[in-house]
């Protein structure tokens, strides 16, 4: 299982011609990392790599994350991602893996992952985390057992168990906006909003007083009594006009009206966006290779859409468990970005970083391109077998030889579209050569 880059480009000098290719069995990992300044073909390396890929079989899955829109490839099934069509994604869908998966872990990536996209205030944080959590247990998922995260849980019930979806997200939390807006109007959620106000009060005076050295004040005692009673009777009103039972509970959970409108406003956006929708994209499934056209979404939409689904590819890849002896070197997804550079985060939630440390276990290949050694996250610089340098800017020069642990003058070998430089780690090994590779100058024609 191979994938053929070039010939030696030494040896060739020594009339050897031998090729280099990247032989999967022998490699750390299938992950590939390409490095070119604008214009040195980087996409145009890509489209040769998957071209070669295909042939590998058992043949993989192949998700190429079209950026920019060039990466269309003659025969690959394609799915254009934007406002106005009604495929996307679903960011909710839990995996029931007791270890690996569900309902907290879920929560929790979902919003590291719009947190990283643009980010939202902690109070907002912590509301989001309740409403979701609460959306799951509203359709029987619940955070602390791990057997309801299945869909076919042994309860009947009226309808069929489903994932939420970011629609039921829209309305859970609209709703819940509604219910605080009108449980504010109650008189034991009122009650409860005055006794908030006067406990802070009493609060407040009695930090004052307890400052070393804070010469009594009186009046500010005679205060605090009469906040005292005042609570006093707020919680008694609290009590007696209890409805539901759930009103302290809520008021914990969504105490501020601004926190849960500006959810709901994010959420609103959020679907308007063209990345999440009920409908999963139409992709031939006997097709090998899938292009995901998302060059009509908005940068950080984009993000979005690439993070969720490398979440999504990952999730099922545990699902299946890790690849075993007997198939080792297996390959189930490759996943191929473009521009590399809007997806990488320095994170330990990063699902790149994610996929760069353990994704070979379960049958994952991430490869990866941008301009500068810089753009890629040190996870995946550590992690990833194969880097390929197509021509780096010189202002870069210090830092990939630093990362790269070669000499300076190597990279003056490298020629645009003719010579490469190639590090590959394999198993067993220790130190990876830096190969130039003299590349075959055959262009892919697109589709
Ligand atoms: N090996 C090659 N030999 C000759 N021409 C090439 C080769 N690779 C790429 N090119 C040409 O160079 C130009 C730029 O290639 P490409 O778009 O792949 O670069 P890129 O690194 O992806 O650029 P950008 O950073 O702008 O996305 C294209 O016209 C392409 O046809
Ligand atoms: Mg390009």
């Amino acid at each position: 299982m191979s994938i053929r880059l070039g010939q030696d480009d030494y040896l060739l000098t020594k009339n050897q011609s031998i090729d280099v290719s990247c032989d999967y069995d022998a490699l750390v990992n299938v992950h590939m990392l390409i490095m070119g300044k604008t214009g040195m073909g980087k996409t145009t390396f890509l489209r040769q790599v998957i071209q070669q890929m295909e042939r590998i079989t058992p043949t993989p899955r192949i998700h190429i994350m079209d950026v920019h829109g060039d990466m269309e490839l003659k025969g690959a099934s394609s799915v254009r991602f934007s406002e106005s069509t009604e495929y996307g994604l679903n960011p909710f869908v839990v995996s029931p893996d007791p270890h690996f998966g569900g309902v907290r872990k879920r929560v929790q990536d979902f919003i590291a992952t719009i947190n990283g996209c643009r980010p939202i205030g902690s109070r907002q944080e912590a509301v989001m985390r309740h409403l979701i959590t609460d959306l799951y247990a509203a359709n029987g998922f619940f955070s602390n057992d791990h057997k309801s995260w299945v869909i076919n849980d042994s309860i009947t019930r009226k309808y069929p168990k489903k994932h939420p979806t970011m629609d039921d997200a829209c309305r859970y939390a609209y709703a819940k906006l509604k219910q605080v807006i009108i449980g504010g109007d109650t008189k034991s959620g009122r009650a409860l909003e005055e006794l908030n106000r006067v406990t802070t009060k009493i609060y407040r005076i009695s930090k004052q007083q307890s400052i070393p050295g804070a010469t009594l004040d009186l009046d500010l005692v005679e205060k605090a009594m009469t906040h005292r009673s005042d609570a006093k009777k707020y919680f008694m009103e609290y009590v007696e006009n209890l409805e539901t039972g759930k009103e302290l509970e809520d008021f914990v959970k969504y105490e501020s009206k601004e926190v849960l409108k500006s959810i709901v406003e994010r959420f609103d956006n959020l679907k308007a966006s063209g990345v999440f929708k009920n409908q999963p994209p139409p992709f031939d499934p006997n097709n090998p290779v899938w292009r995901y056209d998302i060059t009509a979404l908005r940068e950080d939409e984009k993000r979005m859409f690439v993070e969720f689904r490398l979440q999504e590819l990952f999730s099922v890849a545990l699902e299946k468990g890790p690849v075993r002896r007997e198939e080792e070197g297996l390959l189930r997804d490759i996943m191929i970005i473009d521009e590399a550079h809007l997806f990488f985060r320095d994170d330990q939630n990063n699902i790149l970083n994610t996929i760069a440390k353990e994704g070979r276990k379960f049958g994952l290949g991430l490869v990866c391109a941008s301009q500068s050694p810089t753009h890629f996250s040190e996870d995946f610089f550590s992690n990833v077998a194969t880097k390929v340098v197509l021509g780096v800017d010189q202002m870069y020069w210090d830092n990939l030889v630093r990362k790269m642990k070669i000499e300076s003058k190597l990279l003056q070998y490298i020629k645009p579209f003719h010579v490469i430089g190639v590090q590959m780690s394999n198993k067993g090994e220790t130190r990876s050569r830096f190969t130039m590779v003299r590349v075959p100058n055959s262009r892919v024609t697109p589709a």
